[in-house]
């Protein structure tokens, strides 16, 4: 990949015009729906916890409902907000540093992890107005400690907690999926556990921007992984998702976890559901932090549609091995769904 500027540093710099290649011409023509009624569900996980017993069915159907219908849910009642509050701080904490202390932990040559900006394979390819931390906290036999920050002195500690917690979320979720598509309880849950379970931590930090609406914190794109536990860090609005070809801006309910289906549970469930294409805008004065946990199936793991699903029909995906899968995602440029066409049969 092609190294990049810092965009917290371009950005304390007060610039008057910001760099061409930042530029995205074609985005301000695009709709943007700013209709109240048309919202992500929102999934109440204590109610889910007792799934089976009478009168609780309704919110695993409108589990259902949002992974098929919409990709994209907030979770509430989760429980976990302590650990959250306690990641949230210390990434706002990482990022006020200065960039000597950040670069500390900056990406290098051929690591996916690290400090840095999104990946950049072309030298004409438009880039996202942010920086990112991103690590990969499990399995934790695969921890690259070279790269968790030292200060503010609770970071690895916090992570580590807040990894554990995301992960036991995903999984509880990843079980009330399985019922939903009518398989065994345990057989994503297998797919995923904490030994098998491979996720990725990503900090974004997207400082303000003059041009704020002629640029993309992040770039649209469906998330190559199985499921997404996204928490927004500060008051700083700017997730938009495609639906019926809008973007729709979401409104995060505080506190909440906004999760997503991702590229690998849309080929696992053979299509039942489907990732959903969604993008970060900028502010034009305020900074906007936020903090996504990707869990996919860990590298022994084939991806495919799950042979549960495909007994009778027609796989709609190929089955790859998970090394093989990972090449793909490095190689390919964030660019809606173009990940997944690729594995289309
Ligand atoms: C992401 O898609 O990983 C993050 C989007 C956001 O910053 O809300
Ligand atoms: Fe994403």
């Amino acid at each position: 990949s092609i190294p990049v500027d810092n965009v917290q540093a371009l950005a304390s710099k007060d610039l008057k015009d910001v760099p061409v290649r930042y530029i995205r011409p074609e985005i301000e023509s695009e709709e943007v729906l700013a209709d109240e009624s048309l919202q992500i569900p929102v999934i109440d996980i204590s109610r889910l916890a007792a799934a089976g017993q009478l009168g609780y069915d309704d919110e695993l159907a409108k589990l259902h409902v949002a992974c098929r219908d919409w990709g994209f849910f907030q979770l509430v009642n989760h429980g976990i907000s302590e650990a959250i509050d306690a990641m949230k701080k210390v990434t706002e904490e990482f990022y006020k540093q200065p960039l000597e202390e950040k670069m500390k932990y900056a990406q290098l040559p051929n690591t996916i992890e690290g400090y840095g900006q999104a990946f950049v394979l072309y030298e004409e390819q438009k880039l996202d107005w942010g920086d990112m931390l991103f690590l990969l906290p499990l399995p934790v036999s695969l921890r690259n400690l070279r790269f968790w920050p030292q200060n503010p002195n609770s970071f690895r500690e916090t992570l580590d907690e807040y990894s554990n917690k995301l992960c036991g979320v995903s999984m509880k979720l990843f079980k009330l999926i399985s019922i939903n598509l009518g398989i065994e309880p345990e057989v994503m849950g297998k797919k995923f556990d904490l030994e098998n379970c491979t996720q990725g931590i990503r900090m974004n930090y997207y400082p303000p921007c003059p041009e704020a609406r002629k640029v993309l914190g992040l770039a649209p794109h469906s998330d190559a992984t199985g499921l997404t536990l996204l928490v927004q860090v500060n008051e700083v609005q700017g997730l938009q998702i495609k639906k019926n070809s809008k973007w729709v801006p979401i409104k995060p309910i505080p506190g909440s976890i906004i999760v997503n289906v991702g590229d690998v549970m849309e080929i696992m469930s053979n299509g039942e559901y489907s990732s959903i294409e969604h993008r970060a805008v900028v502010d034009f004065e305020k900074e906007r932090l936020s903090i996504a946990a990707f869990h996919s199936p860990g590298l022994e793991a084939m991806v495919g549609p799950l042979p549960e699903l495909v007994k009778g029909k027609t796989p709609k995906y190929k089955t790859i091995d998970a090394h093989e899968y990972v090449k793909l995602i490095i190689n390919s440029k964030l660019d809606g769904k173009s990940l997944i066409d690729h594995m289309k049969i």
